[in-house]
C-alpha cells in the first residue's frame, strides 16, 4: 500500500512533465485503474469547473490546482507573474529545461519570456553559468538576500526585483483559462459551481428518464 501511495502523491506533483508524453485522458484512467483502490488527486492544466468535471469523469476524486491559484490575491507571487499568468494564452506556454543552476535540467512549464524564446531548441539543459555570475534580479529566499544568477529558477515574490523578461515564470498548461487575479474565497466555489453545473446539465441528461 505505501508504495501506491507514494505512486499517487508522484503522479500529482509531476503531471506537467509526464504529459508531455501521455495525453490526460488516457494518462489519468491509466493511474485510477493501476493504483486502484487508493483515491487520486488529478493535477495538470485543471483552472476551470470543466477541468474539475473532466478529472471526476475520469476517475479522480480530488483536483490539484497550481497555475490557477498563482494568479490570486493571496498567492506569495509577485504581481508581475500574476499579470502575466492572466494575460498569456495557451501557445505562450514552453516546456523547457532552460532554468536551473539552483536545479538544473528539469524540464518545466514556462511563460514564453525573450530569455525562453532566445534559446529555443538550446534549452534541453541548463546552459552553464558564467563566471562571475551575471546577475538578473534580487530576491529573499528563506529569508536570505539572493542574487538570482541567469536561468536562475526561482520563481518571482514580491520581494523579487529585476528584470522579468529573463526569469522563470512557471505556469501550466491551462493558462489560457486565467482570466483575472480574484481572491480564493471566490476562485474555489466558482470552479466547484461549473463543475456542479456541467454535471447536472450536460452529463445527468444522457442518463434518460
Ligand atoms: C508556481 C509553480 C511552482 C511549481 N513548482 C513545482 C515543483 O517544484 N516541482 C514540480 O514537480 N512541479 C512544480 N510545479 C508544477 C505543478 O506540479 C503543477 O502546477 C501542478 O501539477 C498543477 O498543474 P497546473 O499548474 O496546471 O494546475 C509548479 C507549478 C507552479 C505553477
Amino acid at each position: 500500500m505505501m508504495w501506491r501511495t507514494a505512486f499517487t502523491q508522484q503522479y500529482a506533483l509531476d503531471v506537467p512533465f509526464i504529459s508531455a508524453g501521455m495525453g490526460f485522458f488516457s494518462l489519468l484512467p491509466a493511474v485510477v485503474e493501476a493504483v486502484a483502490p487508493v483515491p487520486v488527486i488529478a493535477a495538470g492544466g485543471i483552472a476551470d469547473g470543466r477541468g474539475v468535471a473532466a478529472a471526476l469523469a475520469l476517475g479522480a476524486d480530488a483536483v490539484s490546482v497550481g497555475t490557477r491559484l498563482v494568479a490570486s490575491q493571496e498567492a506569495y507571487a509577485h504581481d508581475d507573474y500574476k499579470r502575466r499568468i492572466v494575460a498569456a494564452s495557451a501557445e505562450d506556454i514552453a516546456r523547457t529545461a532552460l532554468f536551473g543552476p539552483e536545479w538544473p535540467d528539469q524540464p518545466m512549464r514556462v511563460i514564453r519570456n525573450r530569455v525562453v524564446r532566445e534559446w529555443a531548441g538550446r534549452d534541453h539543459k541548463t546552459p552553464p553559468s558564467s563566471d562571475p555570475p551575471h546577475i538578473i534580479g534580487r530576491t529573499v529566499v528563506l529569508g536570505q538576500a539572493y542574487a538570482m544568477p541567469k536561468f536562475s529558477a526561482i520563481l518571482p515574490t514580491p520581494d523579487t526585483t529585476g528584470d522579468f523578461e529573463e526569469m522563470c515564470l512557471a505556469a501550466g498548461e491551462g493558462t489560457g483559462l486565467v482570466k483575472a487575479i480574484k481572491p480564493v474565497a471566490q476562485i474555489v466555489p466558482e470552479m466547484m459551481d461549473e463543475a456542479k453545473r456541467i454535471i447536472e446539465e450536460r452529463l445527468v441528461p444522457i442518463i434518460g428518464d
